[in-house]
């Protein structure tokens, strides 16, 4: 049996969980907690219980104080992406789920890796571009050396997988230079100090793009409500912003090809595909030839029925703090927990004394 595996992935908190986080990222958190379950019994079944897959989802708080932000709001959004996570399927007593800010290992491992990890390194990172725009100067050093926080987060752990979207595969890749380069020159090669961790996407279709602008990525920080669908939203929210998404007047065309200049109506196949779990070829097959006022009504419909108990389960987490607070503080003590080994042997091979 190949080895377990440690699955590790985080979100930030900052505004609510919408479908491109949903279809690009959670759901295939979701489906990797129920595969590693069902593998664990089968392991435990055949007397090999004693190594069993573990995956751990955080909250990235600390990541979301790398941009201006409102206090009162971060912890009003940290508590509903908690709440958004189990309702979407992230089940606390089979998956750790925390928040960072309760796990200190996280920022004490950023500090030791910001010896290992290079200027040029991060002078790469497209997101700090992204993020920072043209006030470089006025952007928080957080959000230069977000990667490192970010790499520290999965070395912590031993992670051998990390569920990511495209847009975070090079901060993976960062932290694969990271561990790479620390263990050359503080770890012998027979006892490596960190895993190095390899990043899973889900298929390329889940790329779920903005409903205003089919060239930019669904975000919570774009600033119309309509670019995106939340979970909070209502069903008549849903119907209407997919009514308005951007669209041309062409008919949808009877094969994939003829949506490559057409980026709005790729990315509405795209989200019936997904949700559907058919192919984009499979939806042509029976829109092909319908105008946007057929095909658009079958889409909000399939996304109602999809978000529904999704956003039932939701409203009701969110009305029991306790409950939620119950499960963060013991998903952080287990993360503490998991976390300690590491940062004791990298505090080790860095000749610091503890
Ligand atoms: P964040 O919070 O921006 O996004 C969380 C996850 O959702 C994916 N995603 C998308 N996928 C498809 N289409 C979209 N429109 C879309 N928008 C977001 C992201 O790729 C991500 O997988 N830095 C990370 C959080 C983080 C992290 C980590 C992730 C911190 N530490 C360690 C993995 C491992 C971030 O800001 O993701």
């Amino acid at each position: 049996m190949r080895p377990a595996m440690r699955v590790v992935s985080g979100i930030q908190p900052t505004g609510n969980l919408h479908l491109g986080n949903y279809l690009g990222a959670i759901r295939n958190w979701v489906r990797m907690q129920d595969d590693m379950e069902e593998e664990n019994r089968a392991r435990a079944a055949g007397g090999n219980d004693a190594d069993r897959n573990q995956c751990l989802f955080f909250l990235a708080d600390l990541h979301a104080i790398s941009m201006p932000h409102d206090p009162a709001e971060l912890k009003r959004a940290t508590l509903e992406m908690a709440a958004a996570l189990v309702a979407c399927g992230i089940d606390p007593q089979r998956s750790v789920l925390f928040n960072q800010a309760q796990v200190p290992a996280h920022p004490e491992l950023q500090w030791l890796l910001n010896g290992t990890a290079r200027m040029g390194w991060l002078n790469r990172m497209t997101q700090f571009k992204d993020k920072s725009g043209k006030n470089r100067e006025g952007a928080s050093a957080a959000l230069f050396t977000y990667p490192v926080l970010q790499a520290a987060d999965v070395l912590l752990y031993q992670a051998t997988h990390v569920p990511v979207g495209e847009d975070q595969k090079q901060h993976l890749e960062f932290a694969r230079d990271v561990a790479q380069k620390f263990n050359n020159d503080f770890a012998s090669e027979d006892a490596p100090v960190f895993t190095l961790p390899d990043p899973i996407s889900p298929p390329k279709a889940a790329r779920i793009m903005n409903l205003r602008d089919g060239t930019k990525k669904m975000s919570k920080s774009d600033p119309s409500d309509m670019s995106r669908i939340e979970l909070s939203d209502t069903s008549d929210d849903v119907m209407k912003k997919i009514k308005k998404a951007k669209t041309d007047p062409e008919p949808l065309p009877s094969e994939a090809k003829g949506l490559e200049d057409r980026p709005e109506a790729l990315n509405l196949v795209t989200i019936y595909a997904t949700l559907t779990e058919s192919s984009v070829e499979d939806v042509l097959k029976d829109f092909g030839g319908e105008g946007f006022g057929k095909f658009k009504p079958a889409l909000g419909e399939v996304l109602v029925e999809t978000l529904r108990p999704i956003s039932e389960r939701f409203t009701d987490l969110l009305s029991d703090r306790e409950a939620l607070d119950a499960i963060l503080a013991r998903g952080a003590s287990q993360a503490r927990e998991i976390g300690r080994p590491t940062l004791e042997a990298t505090y080790a091979a860095l000749g610091l004394i503890r």
